[in-house]
């Protein structure tokens, strides 16, 4: 398994058309992030003070967007910790395989949508971070 790096997770911003009547942002198959989507979920109605995520995933690479409202990530890949906001719709956090997520801090409507690489599997999932870690090495 190759050694990712929180280093290699980054925000990226997306076109953006500005326009009068509304602005327009596009995400194509990896064109504008790494990876070729083969799934789409999303949070929302998100009581205030939830946590979500506290788990890792193996081979799943995913770009989580801030549709509406904002909230915190923090990724960790077991040495390293970084801390995004994500606020804006025409930006994203590209998330790679073996990050640690926690997400917190939801505001009141905020909708967060995770563009994924493959289909749901419970398999793919570390959910106990000292698996997470005896896994890193
Ligand atoms: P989970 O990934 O643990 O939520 P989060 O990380 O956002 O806190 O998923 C919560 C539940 O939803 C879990 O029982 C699995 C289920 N689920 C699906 O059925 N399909 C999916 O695509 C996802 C992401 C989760």
């Amino acid at each position: 398994m190759p050694k990712w790096s929180v280093d290699t997770c980054q925000l990226l911003e997306l076109p953006r058309v500005n326009d009068r009547r509304g602005n327009l942002t596009f995400i194509e198959n990896s064109n504008q992030i790494p990876f070729d989507i083969k799934r789409v979920y999303y949070l929302y109605d998100i009581p205030g003070g939830s946590d979500r995520g506290a788990h890792a995933h193996k081979n799943l690479h995913q770009f989580v967007v801030a549709m509406s409202g904002s909230f915190d990530i923090e990724l960790d890949d077991g040495v390293k910790k970084k801390k995004f906001h994500l606020n804006r719709s025409y930006y994203g956090l590209y998330v790679c395989p073996m990050m640690w997520r926690s997400l917190d801090n939801f505001s009141s409507g905020a909708v967060c949508m995770v563009l994924a690489s493959d289909i749901y599997s419970e398999d793919d999932y570390i959910r106990s971070y000292r698996e997470f870690q005896n896994i890193k090495g």
